[in-house]
């Protein structure tokens, strides 16, 4: 339906109303009328009016003829008699209403408020992080990456040791992971390609390895996602999440290559003059690690309590893909290197609209994500 498009009442029927289709009943009087029930449909105006009144006129009707014989039948047949002849009337009373109805909308009378307005259209939108999503995996294109998915249980050697998280990491905590079976990191031996417990993915750096997996390199992927961790629903915390990964590998790639492109990336989803720093940080699955703030979006540079007063906004974490990391893939470490990155869409959507609180983001508010649809970036 077209938004505004009037809405017209009931489709103009046929004049057949409820109850009006009646099987013989058995009585050959009243099954001689049952033609002329179906009849009505046929008739129009001053010979509808005739009709109704040659059935059911109070003086001349047949019907009402009938009903007044009743009380001289004998009683046996008298009740059953009587039912039929109820129900024959009933019948045309329906049809004699449905016909004088169909008929008044057939010469036009409005049977519906015209001014009435139209039904409203829905109209769907790109959820504000699933258009993050979007619009980085689409610079990430055109740099000569492609997108790869994986799978939102991953077990304890995917999630952490294949990514070089030492047995005792506290990532592992049931504080921090949300596990789905017991067990516990005996279950994995060392240098096993697989095993422990069952989890969901903290976050999307398993399909680093699953990458990896596929084949030898050149890699060149970024990698969106849904992750989850035991966390309360507060402003800065979702205990369920999207992030993207990057993961490039190819012969002599270096620290530059990840500045360089990172730069690029940032320099075409903010802007061109979007400053960017890049300082040391520590993760397992890297060395050496990183993170890379950029101006703040706010203030842009001065200060400002969005920033904390420090001018820069953490957007990612990075590095150089640690050699265990290849070698627990099988990628000859001696041969290829590369780089990679986590972000979230999620806090890159808050950054752009002003949010103060990621639960606006998770939590389908419908009043506030329609709000965001309509708005450009
Ligand atoms: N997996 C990290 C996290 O969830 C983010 C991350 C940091 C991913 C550095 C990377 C990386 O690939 O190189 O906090």
């Amino acid at each position: 339906m077209i938004a505004g498009e009037i809405v017209w009442g009931w489709e103009v029927g046929t004049g057949k109303g409820e109850g009006e289709d009646m099987d013989p009943t058995g009585y050959p009087d009243l099954d001689a009328l049952l033609p002329r029930l179906d009849g009505i449909d046929r008739l129009d105006g001053a010979a509808l009016e005739e009709e109704r009144i040659a059935v059911l006129g109070r003086k001349q009707g047949v019907l009402t003829a009938l009903l007044r014989g009743l009380p001289e039948l004998p009683a046996e047949e008298r009740r059953s008699y009587g039912a039929a002849l109820n129900r024959l009337k009933a019948s045309f009373q329906a049809a004699f209403e449905a016909r004088t109805g169909a008929a008044r909308d057939a010469r036009g009378a409005p049977s519906v408020d015209l001014t009435m307005p139209g039904r409203r259209r829905w109209v769907g939108a790109v959820h504000p992080v699933t258009r993050a999503i979007d619009e980085i995996c689409e610079i990430f294109r055109s740099l000569g990456f492609t997108v790869a998915v994986g799978p939102e249980v991953e077990d304890e050697w995917m999630n952490f040791f294949a990514l070089n998280f030492p047995r005792n990491h506290p990532a592992l905590d049931l504080h921090d992971t949300l596990y789905l079976t017991d067990g516990g990191t005996d279950g994995v031996e060392a240098g096993k390609e697989n095993g422990g417990r069952l989890l969901l993915r903290t976050h999307t750096s398993p399909v680093q390895i699953r990458v990896m997996q596929e084949g030898p390199p050149p890699y060149r992927v970024v990698i969106p996602g849904m992750v989850y961790r035991n966390d309360p629903f507060d402003p800065s915390h979702a205990p369920g999440f999207a992030q993207i990964e990057g993961l490039a590998v190819d012969e002599g790639i270096g620290l530059v290559d990840l500045k360089a492109t990172l730069t690029q990336f940032i320099h075409r989803f903010f802007s061109p003059s979007t400053r960017v720093r890049l300082r040391p940080s520590y993760f397992p699955f890297t060395e050496p690690s990183g993170e890379l703030d950029i101006e703040c979006q706010l203030c842009h540079g001065s200060g400002c309590p969005a920033c904390k007063q420090t001018g820069w906004m953490e957007l990612l974490g990075c590095g150089m893909v640690h050699p265990k990391v290849l070698e627990n893939t099988g990628v000859d470490a001696e041969r290829y290197s590369g780089w990679a990155f986590g972000m979230g869409p999620g806090r890159v959507a808050m950054n752009r609209y002003g949010l103060p609180d990621i639960r606006y983001l998770y939590s389908g508010d419908m009043r506030l994500l329609r709000q965001l649809a309509g708005r450009d970036a």
